[in-house]
């Protein structure tokens, strides 16, 4: 299989103990703590380390502050890994690490990246059904009581960048991932050939939301449904911890619900669920980038003050240049491109 999901994430952090009781709070379940790290394993398999940000393991910093600072994608075999290796090696530099089962290297834009030979475990998840006047789906069966938030997946890294179509060009060429979706002149959204999620990763133009700065934006794990999520941020307000978009809401693109935290190990960590899960017979679309941006929140935000007008487009004349992906090689065969 090409690429899949994200196998871990690794942190520099200033605290070691503020960021580890952050996430501890998040959900996350710790299965290792040291002075030096604290790793957290989620029910997909997929990890999260946090390390200190002067740690010599860690890739030199790319942007200001603290936050992730290697971000791992999952392949399952060593052949494929050895198939991305030659590839991504053929023009940069390249690091081999463990037993020959992972490589490093830097993406366009500087940022760090790595593949490793990893096998996703599915995640058993059972959302409540919903129900409705005269299509009732629980009957006699209230919902589940929910306390507090533990996620079980990681769902997208995004990061703040200069320019959004290079950082995506690389990812699309060398990584065999497909445009999703497209947010004029602010953001393209992307996931691997094996991954079906909307998007795994999001490329924002630094200078079109707050803080305005280049670097690691924020990290998404995945919940089950809207009580997991209320339930989860709640807890997290009891805890002191911070929302920034003062509730919850659900983006128009990708239709997921969203909940955002600030995180003293930098950037944000967001709940996530309810997410568009695509195949390779989707269309991507143009959004102006606001009105896809949110279709509800808890409040009216303040960058938001009006109704906007509808503009979406399947204009594929309007996505940025190739931005229509190349099948992959894969099983087996030559590459070719999707316009013949
Ligand atoms: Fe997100």
């Amino acid at each position: 299989m090409p690429i899949g999901g994200i196998e871990s994430v690794v942190y520099g952090v200033d605290d070691l103990d503020v960021s580890a009781r952050f996430y501890d709070d998040f959900g996350l379940k710790a299965v290792r703590r040291s002075d030096a790290e604290v790793v957290y394993r989620l029910d997909e398999g997929s990890r999260v380390v946090l390390r200190h940000a002067e740690d010599p393991s860690l890739p030199p910093r790319h942007y200001d502050g603290c936050g992730v600072r290697e971000t791992f994608y999952g392949v399952d075999s060593r052949e494929e890994l050895a198939h991305y290796a030659e590839r991504i090696g053929a023009d940069r530099e390249l690091r081999w690490s463990g037993d020959g089962d992972t490589i490093h290297f830097l993406a366009d834009g500087g940022i760090p990246l790595g593949l490793r030979l990893w096998r996703r475990q599915p995640v058993v998840y059972a959302p409540d059904p919903v129900n409705a006047p005269d299509n009732v789906k629980r009957l006699n069966q209230h919902r589940r009581w929910r306390v507090r938030a533990v996620p079980k997946t990681i769902n997208h890294v995004v990061w703040r960048v200069a320019d959004i179509h290079a950082c995506f060009a690389f990812f699309r060429d060398r990584l065999d991932f497909r445009m999703t979706d497209y947010q004029k002149d602010a953001g393209v959204f992307g996931r691997p050939a094996a991954a079906a999620q909307h998007h795994t990763v999001y490329f924002q133009k630094f200078d079109a939301l707050p803080p305005f700065t280049q670097g690691f934006d924020h990290i998404a794990f995945g919940v089950e449904d809207i009580d997991e999520i209320y339930a989860g941020w709640n807890y997290m307000e009891r805890r002191g911890h911070r929302n920034p978009l003062g509730g919850v809401g659900r983006h128009r693109i990708a239709s997921a619900l969203f909940c955002y935290f600030d995180a003293p190990c930098g950037g944000m960590a967001e709940y996530g669920a309810d997410t568009d899960y695509l195949d390779d017979n989707w269309v991507p679309r143009v959004w102006e980038a606001r009105f896809g941006g949110f279709m509800w929140t808890s409040r009216v935000l303040p960058f938001l003050p009006e109704e906007l007008s509808w503009e979406v487009s399947l204009d594929q004349s309007a996505l940025p240049q190739g931005a229509i992906p190349v099948k992959v090689r894969y099983p087996a065969e030559p590459a070719v491109d999707s316009h013949g």
